[in-house]
Formats: structure tokens, sequence, C-alpha cells
């Protein structure tokens, strides 16, 4: 039997409002990131032809629900809980209990990014999704942002860039512990975060994303190393 989610615009308003009601406060991390995450992975299922790529959309929009309510590690399981008693109350007539227990799945492992393989597409598809909201002008914006000054005691203001670090995709673990202040570390995690996606789609859109954010780089250096020269 095909399963066919049939959820009505009301339902998913319903979500919408819900994760806009319990998404943290953090910049990078606020409920737009997750509505920008619903989208892309609603679109990553119907370019690759998937069936029902509205259950796509659910897991995106709740995927990072559990953030603010617990240490950073645990937020997929802790989301996962928050998403599965949510979607039994209002979509409970809308969506099978499968297809609520895909989308719980996908939720409670998607910051496991490197789980390989990984055993369902809708995991894969989301993993992709959050990880090209991490390239582009966004994840630009977004790596500016990253770095709360109420948490850290510095304002993004003074994240600097190093220009030596311009010409590097990968960042050693160590300098990501420790929390760089560095714009070029922090750019360059995130292209790096591209290595682990696994759709055509998302890899075909990832690729302007990707040079863009490396001319940036190399640009921010180039003319920070003409102000040098005063
Ligand atoms: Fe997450
Ligand atoms: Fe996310």
């Amino acid at each position: 039997m095909t399963l066919k989610i049939n959820m009505k615009a009301v339902t998913k308003r319903r979500i919408r409002n819900f994760v806009k009601e319990n998404m943290g406060r953090e910049t990078s991390h606020d409920y737009s990131h997750a509505f920008r995450v619903g989208n892309i992975a609603m679109c990553i299922a119907e370019r690759e032809g998937l069936e029902k790529p509205s259950l796509y959309e659910i897991a995106g929009l709740l995927h990072d629900i559990g953030l603010g309510l617990c240490e950073r590690p645990a937020h997929g399981e802790v989301g996962a809980q928050m998403a599965q008693s949510f979607l039994f109350d209002i979509a409970g007539k809308e969506m099978t209990l499968e297809e609520i227990t895909e989308v719980v799945y996908a939720i409670s492992w998607h910051n496991h990014k490197k789980l390989a393989p990984r055993p369902s597409q809708l995991l894969d598809v989301l993993v992709d999704a959050d990880t090209l909201d991490l390239l582009g002008a966004v994840g630009i914006w977004r790596g500016l942002a990253a770095r709360p000054e109420k948490e850290l005691g510095f304002s993004v203001a003074k994240i600097l860039p190093t220009i030596e670090n311009a010409r590097y995709d990968t960042i050693s673990k160590s300098k990501r512990e420790n929390n760089s202040h560095d714009l070029m570390e922090q750019l360059s995690y995130q292209i790096s975060c591209a290595d682990i996606l696994s759709t055509k789609t998302a890899k075909l859109q990832a690729e302007p994303l990707l040079s863009f954010m490396r001319n940036f780089r190399y640009m921010l250096a180039h003319e920070l190393s003409m102000s040098n020269h005063e």
C-alpha cells in the first residue's frame, strides 16, 4: 500500500506556529533556519522524485525543535520526543503511525552527521538540507552570527579573519573545539561540511554556494591584505 500524506493547510500552519514558539533565540538557529530547512528538504525530495515531499518539509521544520532545551549533542533526541507527541496530537488523523515514526527517527539522528550508511532516505535528505543552509550567503551570515556575544563575551565585530587561513577548506578539530574567533576558520569549517552531502540534488545546489563562499573568503583576504600595506 502506498502511503500518502494528505495534510491540511491549517495543520501545516499549526506546525509552523509550534516551530516559531519553540525555537531558541540564537540568531543562526532561530525559526527562520527551520523554515528554510523545511523548504529545502521538500525541494530536494521533489527533484529526486521521492514520494510524500510534505513529510520532508515537516522533518525540516521540526528538526531543531530541541535546541535551547538541552546541551547541543542531545538536541536531536530531545527534539524527536517533542515532535512525536506534538505530531500525534495535531496530525494524528492526517499522518500514519509509520509516517510519524519516520519523521521522529530522522530528527533524532540528524545531528549525527557522520553516521554512515544512513538507514533512512528522509534522514539523508534532512542532513543535506540542514548542511545546504550552512553554505552560500546565508551560510556566511550564519557564520558571523554563530558566536553570540552574551555567551562568549565578545561581539561579532571582534571575530577577526586571519588571512593565512583563507586558503584552507578544513580546519583542525582542536581549533574548532576551541571555539575559534577566526571568521576564516568558521567559513572553512562550514565549507568542509559539504563533504557529507549525499543526494545528487543537494550536491548540485551546493556547487554555486561553495564557489560563492570561497570567492568571498578570497576577496576578504585580498582586501584585508591590501590594507596591511598602508
Ligand atoms: Fe540540529
Ligand atoms: Fe539545523
